[in-house]
């Protein structure tokens, strides 16, 4: 905190806004008293000029292309660490200990099954519904499965409701992609690290035994690390929007998933490998990029851009790189690959991509990856949404225990009509 302050002239007079610092990044005015002191609002669809919180969780600087979990390069963790040892990070601000990473990892490992009744909801749902569409209704469910964690203002109840969630929510994923294939759910195997489980409940069928492969377990171990979290981002400002009025636990995540879903959100792994699989073949390029540049077609580079990287997502360098190595390890030859470098290439040299600053971004890779592994694309943002439940859960605690958190109430900018009287319908 400093003593700076920001005078704001409204024409009707001068109001003083403190300015506030944080350890890094730009400092913020703080305008809670902006309404009190002038009566005026602030106006800023989209959020992009605003702070909606305080949070010691994440760090991005966007136009250094910087990413930290608690200070934590992306980059690092991506290399060095595992997913439960991240989940870890984010949940309590620290590296854990062995012991605490011993204790952390047997935790969730208790908490992976689920009640057994909530397998018949699956069976409500159409067999073809999309896996997005199941994990929005079965995830809500959950808050009516357990009950005994949902006093938010019990520390110890939120601690269980976290664990559960970040436990089940593999499963109830690996559960929504076997009923997609007409499979039966697999039950987890707590012998299995947290990504080989989820592995094996996808993929394993009950009819021939189940190897899960170290290589595909290592590139989707680190595929959750690089989703785990990601600041105030649309879904995670939805679960802490949600979470704000004090709802249920597991009903704020829904509401996660549901805003997540979009293509201009985590919808856009399952977007950027549809349209790299339409443009087929490196020839068809330069009449993509054309489309993508012209304002009066509705296409977009899918996987390019991002609202706060105004530089080369760190995620997406580290993507490409796991791609390569599965790709190799795997022995899969993947023209789509070649697309993807190559239409990377000419999107980098262009002027339109240069000047408006558009980068790959996490999801231009990740599709590459997951469908080499054997992930139909349906199931690319349920996998994204497996993993940031670790990020949303971390961001919801946060948010509770903040003594300043108060329910998320935006105002608006009122352009209807003025007050009218009612006409009757007969003189209308
Ligand atoms: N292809 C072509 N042009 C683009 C693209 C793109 N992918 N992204 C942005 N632009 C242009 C856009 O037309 C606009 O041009 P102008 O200023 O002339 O109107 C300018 O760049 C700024 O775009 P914006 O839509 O105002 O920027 P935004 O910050 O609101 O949107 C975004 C960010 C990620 C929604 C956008 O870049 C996009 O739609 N990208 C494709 C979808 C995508 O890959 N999303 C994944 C984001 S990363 C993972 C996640 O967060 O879930």
């Amino acid at each position: 905190m400093t003593n700076k302050s920001a005078t704001l002239n409204t024409g009707n007079g001068t109001i003083d806004l403190p300015i506030l610092s944080g350890t890094v990044g730009p400092d913020v005015i703080d305008v809670r008293k902006l309404y009190g002191g002038t009566g005026m609002f602030t106006y800023d669809p989209g959020f992009t000029s605003t702070a909606s919180c305080e949070s010691k969780i994440t760090y991005i600087d966007g136009d250094k292309g910087i990413l930290l979990h608690r200070g934590y390069p992306i980059e690092q963790l991506a290399e060095k660490s595992n997913f439960m040892e991240v989940a870890y990070l984010l949940l309590h601000g620290e590296l854990p200990t062995k012991e605490q990473y011993e204790q952390f990892r047997y935790t969730i490992t208790r908490h992976t099954m689920v009640h057994e009744q909530l397998a018949n909801f699956y069976r409500g749902f159409r067999r073809d519904a999309h896996p997005m569409a199941i994990m929005c209704g079965v995830v809500g469910a959950l808050s009516a499965f357990y009950h005994d964690s949902t006093d938010i203002n019990d520390p110890e109840q939120r601690k269980i409701a976290s664990h559960r969630m970040i436990a089940k929510i593999p499963t109830i994923a690996a559960m929504a992609y076997k009923y997609s294939v007409g499979q039966p759910f697999q039950y987890p195997d707590n012998s299995l690290s947290y990504t080989g489980n989820f592995l094996k409940m996808t993929f394993a069928v009950p009819a021939e035994p189940y190897e899960v492969d170290p290589v595909v377990e290592r590139a989707l171990d680190r595929i959750f690390i690089l989703h785990a979290d990601h600041e105030q981002n649309a879904s995670t400002s939805t679960v802490r929007l949600a979470g704000s009025s004090g709802a249920n636990p597991f009903a704020c995540i829904a509401a996660g998933i549901a805003c997540l879903w979009g293509p201009a959100h985590g919808g856009a792994n399952e977007a950027a490998l549809n349209m790299l699989r339409e443009i087929g073949t490196p020839s068809r390029i330069k009449e993509y990029i054309a489309r993508a540049k012209d304002k009066n077609d509705p296409f977009r580079l899918m996987g390019f851009g991002h609202r706060v990287y105004k530089n080369y997502d760190p995620r997406a360098k580290v993507m490409q790189q796991t791609a390569k190595e599965v790709l190799e390890r795997l022995n899969v030859k993947d023209p789509i690959f070649d697309v993807a470098r190559e239409l990377e290439h000419i999107a980098l040299n262009d002027d339109y991509f240069i000047e408006k600053k558009l980068y790959p971004n996490v999801d231009f890779y990740s599709g590459i990856i997951l469908n080499a592994i054997g992930f139909p694309t349906t199931m690319f943002t349920v996998l994204f949404a497996l993993a940031r439940t670790v990020g949303w859960v971390a961001q919801w605690n946060e948010m509770i225990e903040d003594p300043s958190q108060k329910i998320g109430r935006p105002r608006q900018l009122y352009v209807g009509a003025t007050q009218r009287d009612y006409v009757d319908i007969n003189q209308r």
